[in-house]
């Protein structure tokens, strides 16, 4: 499904996590495979939201038909993006 192309989608495509605790670590994977189906990866990664702004859009991803998002994956890629929000400059 390629749709509209967003100024994000043309910024870079990974977050290097290397410094990242494990666990981070983990839902990156999650986070890469999970959110990239639709889009590019970059769109999320170059879209600077808050933690209550990221809780909104995961979920509205979600409920996208076809997401393949459940509540338990998208609240841990949720966890992911407020813990990279804070740490990774833009
Ligand atoms: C089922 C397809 C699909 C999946 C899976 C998906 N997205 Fe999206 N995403 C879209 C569409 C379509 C748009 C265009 C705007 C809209 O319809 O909300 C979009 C737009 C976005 C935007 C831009 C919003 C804006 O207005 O600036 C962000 C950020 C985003 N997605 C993040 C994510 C994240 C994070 C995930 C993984 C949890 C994800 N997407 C998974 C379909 C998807």
């Amino acid at each position: 499904m390629v749709s509209q192309i967003y100024p994000a989608d043309l910024g870079l495509a990974y977050i290097d996590v290397s410094s990242y605790p494990q666990e981070m670590q983990r839902s990156y994977k999650i986070f890469a495979s999970r959110c990239s189906r639709c889009h590019t990866l970059a769109r999320p990664i170059n879209s600077d939201f808050s933690a209550d702004k990221w809780q909104k859009y995961v979920y509205r991803m979600m409920n996208k038909s076809g997401s393949g998002l459940t509540k338990e994956i998208s609240d841990e890629i949720i966890r992911f993006l407020i813990y990279d929000h804070q740490i990774r400059k833009k």
